[in-house]
């Protein structure tokens, strides 16, 4: 299987707030491999959401490119967009953002639904993934019923639902006590193994980022590597 890169390349992205304007991400390029774990670390207000961002289509750069292999994917139209995000990307945040109306299998669904797959494809699916994170049982519950650690194995099940090259995580343990927080980290890992994922995940803790291969830094907009292949062949 031919490995996915998703890149960025002079990278730049500058907000402005009436008269002050602020250059958060300064000249940025780093390539991720599928199949390769990734860690972006920096304090808070450091830019790590705003670059998660931009990796996967989110929002526009001020300047520069996002490469998903040979596509420049930061200035497509908002259909490709959406098929791409479907197809390649998996996304989890520090909120779960589930919807509460829906069961814990519902919510999984409505990705393939969306997508055109029958309900019992879909159906299928779900469980499959519901079994990989470990909440088969949870699967008719309502997500509001769920613990916060239950809520992240959720919203992880939902993410990989496409089967995605790459799963960006914008800070997926911040909400959860330490032991969870491995607990949620150690399973994007197995699934990252097992699926041959790249994994992206921001975070400012050091004793999560210690659990990806490479470690990058983002500081005063530019971001520099910290520690390479600290996981490496493990
Ligand atoms: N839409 C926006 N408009 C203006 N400023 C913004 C916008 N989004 C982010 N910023 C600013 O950009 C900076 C970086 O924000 P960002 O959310 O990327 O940081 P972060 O590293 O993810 O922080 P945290 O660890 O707290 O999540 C902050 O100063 C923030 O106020
Ligand atoms: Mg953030």
């Amino acid at each position: 299987m031919q490995k996915a890169v998703l890149s960025v390349e002079n990278l730049h992205k500058t907000f402005i707030n009436g008269s002050n304007s602020l250059a958060i991400l300064r000249n940025i390029t780093v390539a991720f491999k599928q199949q390769s774990s990734y860690a972006i670390m920096g304090i808070s207000g450091s830019g790590k959401s705003t670059f998660m961002h931009l990796l996967a289509c989110l929002d526009t750069p001020t300047a520069g490119s996002v490469y998903f292999n040979d596509h420049n994917i930061a200035h497509m139209n908002s259909k490709d967009k959406d098929r791409f995000l479907q197809n390649s990307i998996g996304l989890v945040f520090q909120l779960p953002y589930l919807i509460g109306e829906l069961s814990v299998l519902e919510n999984i669904m409505i990705r393939g639904l969306v997508a055109g797959m029958t309900p019992d494809q879909c159906r299928a699916r779900s469980m499959e993934l519901l079994d990989a994170v470990g909440i088969p049982d949870k699967a008719e519950s309502k997500p509001l019923s769920l613990s916060g650690g239950q809520q992240q194995r959720l919203a992880l099940a939902r993410a990989l639902f496409c089967r995605p090259a790459f799963l960006i995580a914008d800070e997926p343990t911040g909400s959860l006590d330490e032991h969870t927080a491995q607990d949620i980290v150690e399973l994007i890992l197995i699934c990252q193994r097992e699926w041959g994922m790249g994994v992206i995940m921001s975070t400012h803790d050091s004793s999560v980022a210690m659990r990806m291969q490479t470690i990058f830094q983002l500081k005063d907009g530019m971001m520099t590597i910290k520690n390479t292949e600290s996981r490496e062949g493990t």
